[in-house]
């Protein structure tokens, strides 16, 4: 099956969508999801993007149809106050049903020479601990276990933590 890889584009933050819900419902935290479309093409398309998407899409068997989105890589860029700049890989799915086609492997290679190619220093990504197939993808090519490692844990300041912190509203 052949397949495609682009840089995503605004008409696409509907698929974009559609994947970022389902890669969520495999980590069992639909419920998690409450972006919107107006949201994604905001904020990935208007004048500083916050994140980047490389889309993966496969043309159907009639050629007057529109090639279906199958699979994406969301990114960014982070610094490293030791090292430099990083790659941040915040999704990475491709549908059940294409798997194992490679289309993982060069969504990868793409990240990996734009990687080289801006001068990062490495890419960080999160894997839930339950996920062990993707633990597993990440270490055959050669990621190392931070967490298990070096011993970092992963906090979040939710809105309620940022507001109580924050400058009291004015009455
Ligand atoms: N079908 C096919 N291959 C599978 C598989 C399945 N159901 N489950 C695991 N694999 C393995 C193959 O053995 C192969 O491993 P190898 O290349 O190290 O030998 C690899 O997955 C397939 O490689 P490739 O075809 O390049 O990747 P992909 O297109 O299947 O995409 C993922 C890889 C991880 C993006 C995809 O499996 C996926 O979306 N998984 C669910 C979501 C997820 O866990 N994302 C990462 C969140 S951190």
């Amino acid at each position: 099956m052949d397949f495609k890889l682009r840089k995503a584009e605004p008409k696409d933050v509907s698929d974009i969508l559609r994947l970022v819900k389902e890669l969520a419902k495999y980590e069992e935290m639909e419920h998690q999801v409450t972006l919107t479309e107006k949201e994604l093409l905001e904020d990935g398309f208007g004048d500083t993007p916050f994140y980047h998407c490389f889309i993966a899409e496969i043309q159907g068997e009639n050629s007057s149809e529109d090639p279906k989105v199958v699979g994406f890589v969301m990114y960014y860029f982070t610094y490293d106050p030791w090292v430099g700049k990083q790659l941040y890989l915040e999704e990475f799915y491709v549908m059940d049903q294409y798997r194992g086609l490679g289309i993982g492997s060069e969504l990868l290679r793409h990240l990996s020479d734009l990687a080289m190619k801006t001068r990062c220093t490495g890419m960080m990504f999160v894997v839930a601990e339950t996920n062990e197939p993707s633990v597993q993808y990440y270490k055959r090519r050669g990621a190392e276990d931070l967490s298990q490692e070096e011993g970092w844990r992963l906090f979040r300041f939710d809105k309620s933590s940022l507001v109580k912190m924050g400058t009291p509203a004015e009455e």
